[in-house]
């Protein structure tokens, strides 16, 4: 979701993820290197043992053969990543009304917000007539993250598939102009029962068969696999908060499940073959009555108000004024009954999860894996599996000032468990550790165990006093807390290097930062090594954004030896070529340079690549997608942030280390990335074309007019979030 929401006029502004929950007052930077000088560790180059298994093992590994039900083998290791060559003339920043592509490349849409998966319902109308109802068999609104599951013939996870698949999609929001309704939202205080309706179904994921037939790529419609998971579909808790009174509803008084899931951002992916979807800005539905503290005991006040759920706040799309039935009546986290198991008081505990979905079981219920902890969750990157080591899987807390988490399972990964679906998820998601990374100023960092009883958190903690693990995990930001970990500029994706284990993740941008020299007041933050930039966009003369308004890349290595230790560097800053160089400290130029990255992603060769979710560089150009050959950690040195803070920043880019692939269509945001295994299908997704425009829909005139804009430059179609493949005309792989 863009971190800017000019919406229509009258209506509520979307759930700005700069809002500041996070009061706690985790140790500033100099304190932390006072106190740690006597164990720094000296960056080293080179791959760490852990790596250099990985080098000898295939990222997923299978049993069976291609007739067979079972999974197939997966492909042979990639080649390795020094043979990599970014291969395309850099596309020029530009605001044009189209997805932008390097020569010899071709783009089609694959599918787009309200087309029907299954037959029996009409197609896209461009007028918002569709029902509610057939929400739940088409594609939703807002493509976020996404992933290629290959199919065999026989319908079992086939990770070396490229022709046949199944494209696993998120559907984080509904885009502001409110092309689903015939008119936009209408508006008033109380919502229209069947504009809501028609909201919660375009909410949640969609996966959708896909084949490829010679150059075409499209949706097989009415495929058995095709389904939607909705704000309303049945999932199960599962793992250590399964159960716990925080959990309990009317609809679920064992607290056992519960019904949604929403805000769905990035996400993730198992080596098992399922996906995870990630809940972010779910407070855009939930509301909580004025006076309802009175109703609360100060455990539950603490929680709510740190998850940034005070009481009197209404949702800005106040779905529960829509009726009074349950399906509208449960938005309302507030007290109305005798008891939790009554009402819906605990509905904002319901969010905030990692929840898997099995593509290949379209009847199975998917999971809240509480075991991975409760925050803005943008998605959550697997490392690569290897034989006999537990699952890792890393996760962010997309906003400002939160934190990045991991965490490693109890079970050792065993090849035998892939295409085992949910039951391979209960065994390596439903037991672990999580952990809370604290980034030290001299490039070693601690990851900081989450756990009940361990480093405080207790009865005795002061701001909150923990009672069991459920109670750690459903406020894992308390405990993070207490724990001392890094608050950071908005994590958005992660993605972990598919050879050397090197997790990469996009701090998008932070507002919220001050001057070293200033005194910080309230939720303000002074920048650290992590977060090292205090400046000021200058724009037309005067100050456009302060404080890291372009945001950076860090990335870290693994201890090989220690589960709780790391190395890290920041790989790239964003930046305007003209910037300063203590602003352009990747040294962009104009074939690279970009801002606010967001999406992340490695494909299997190595080749990293960058999407754009930006409102400091749209002046220029739209939002883009970069691809890139990184280094490694170490591969830099300290430098000097603008602002004065020393940090410790990667090799700088050059063109044949990062380059631009392409430019979306105006007033969009380019996320979500998938890739098929031979490398020469990738898909993306264009979310909320001309979002910062007042629509007029009787006479068609909008901020974009994209998809039909991409073949059409006189269309007046409704601009739609939509999922794009991308092919080379002579067939070649991608990107080199
Ligand atoms: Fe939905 Fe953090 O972006
Ligand atoms: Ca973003
Ligand atoms: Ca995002």
């Amino acid at each position: 979701m863009s971190k800017q929401h000019d919406i229509v006029a009258s209506q509520v502004n979307e759930y700005d993820e700069d809002v500041v929950v996070n009061p706690s007052s985790n140790p500033h930077f100099d304190d932390i290197l006072a106190a740690r000088l006597s164990r720094r560790v000296a960056l080293k180059g080179g791959i760490s043992t852990t790596a250099a298994a990985l080098l000898g093992g295939s990222i997923l590994s299978a049993c069976g053969g291609s007739d067979d039900p079972a999974p197939t083998p997966a492909p042979a290791p990639p080649p390795a990543p020094a043979a990599l060559k970014i291969g395309f003339n850099a596309v020029a920043k530009n605001k044009n009304d189209l997805v932008t592509v390097p020569d010899g490349y071709n783009v089609s849409i694959l599918h787009a917000v309200g087309d029907p998966m299954h037959f029996g319902d009409l197609s896209w109308q461009d007028d918002g007539s569709e029902s509610a109802d057939s929400y739940n068999r088409r594609i939703g609104d807002g493509h976020d993250g996404m992933y290629w599951f290959g199919l065999s013939d026989a319908g079992a996870y086939q990770a070396d598939r490229s022709d046949r698949g199944l494209l696993a999609v998120n559907h984080e929001y509904v885009v502001a102009p409110y092309v689903l309704h015939p008119a936009g939202r209408a508006a008033g205080a109380t919502r229209n029962a069947t504009e809501v309706e028609k909201e919660i179904y375009a909410h949640g994921v969609s996966i959708v068969e896909v084949k490829r037939d010679g150059g075409n790529t499209t949706m097989v419609r009415g495929s058995r696999y095709n389904r939607r998971v909705t704000s309303a579909t049945t999932m199960d808790f599962t793992g250590p908060a399964r159960g716990n009174a925080q959990l309990a509803t009317l609809f679920s008084t064992g607290a056992t499940q519960t019904r949604g899931t929403n805000n769905n951002c990035a996400n993730g992916y198992t080596p098992w073959g399922t996906y995870l979807t990630c809940e972010e800005n779910y407070l855009n539905v939930i509301s909580r009555a004025a006076g309802d503290d009175a109703q609360r005991s100060a455990k539950e006040i603490a929680s709510l108000n740190r998850y940034g759920l005070p009481q009197n706040r209404k949702s800005p799309y106040l779905w529960e004024t829509a009726g009074s039935t349950d399906l509208y009546a449960r938005w309302n986290s507030s007290v109305t009954g005798a008891a939790a198991t009554a009402d819906y008081r605990n509905t904002i505990n319901t969010f905030g999860w990692v929840v898997e979905i099995d593509p290949f079981a379209p009847d199975s219920t998917p999971a809240k894996r509480t075991a991975l902890g409760r925050f803005n969750h943008e998605g959550a990157w697997p490392a690569p599996a290897v034989a006999g080591k537990p699952i890792v899987i890393y996760m962010g807390d997309d906003s400002r000032n939160e934190y990045i988490y991991k965490f490693v399972s109890k079970a050792n990964w065993d090849a035998a468990d892939v295409g085992k679906g949910m039951a391979a998820g209960a065994k390596y998601l439903d037991e672990g550790t999580l952990y809370v990374a604290r980034f030290n100023a001299d490039g070693s960092g601690d990851w900081l165990e989450l756990s009940y009883g361990k480093n405080g958190l207790d009865a005795t903690n002061a701001a909150y006093a923990f009672a069991d693990q459920g109670d750690v995990l459903i406020n894992a930001r308390l405990a993070a807390d207490k724990l001392g970990a890094t608050k950071m500029d908005r994590p958005e994706w992660g993605a972990v290097h598919p050879t050397n284990a090197e997790v990469y993740m996009t701090l998008t941008n932070n507002s919220n930062r001050v001057a070293n020299t200033a005194t910080p007041t309230g939720s303000q933050l002074k920048p650290d090594a992590a977060n090292p930039r205090y400046y000021e966009d200058i724009k037309g003369g005067t100050t456009s954004q302060k404080g890291n308004p372009n945001g950076h890349i860090i990335r870290w290595r693994e201890s090989a030896t220690d589960v709780t230790k790391l190395n890290w560097d920041i790989y790239l800053f964003g930046a305007e070529s003209t910037a300063a160089a203590d602003v352009n400290l990747s040294s962009l130029t104009d074939v690279n340079d970009f801002s606010s990255p967001d999406g992340l992603f490695f494909d299997k060769r190595g080749m990293l690549w960058i999407q754009t979710d930006d409102g400091a560089y749209t002046d220029v150009t739209n939002c883009m997608m970069l691809a890139a050959i990184p280094g490694k950690v170490g591969d830099g040195g300290k430098a000097n942030a603008a602002g004065g803070t020393s940090t410790i920043a990667g090799a700088k880019a050059t063109a044949d280390t990062v380059r631009r692939f392409l430019v979306g269509p105006k007033e969009c945001e380019i996320t979500g990335i998938a890739m098929t295994p031979d490398n020469k299908t990738l898909f993306f997704n264009v979310q909320h074309p001309g979002e910062d425009s007042t629509p007029d829909f009787a006479a068609k005139t909008f901020g974009s007019y994209w998809p039909a804009s991409q073949s059409d430059a006189t269309a007046k179609k409704r601009p739609r979030s939509a999922t794009v493949v991308i092919t080379r005309k002579d067939n070649g792989d991608i990107g080199v």
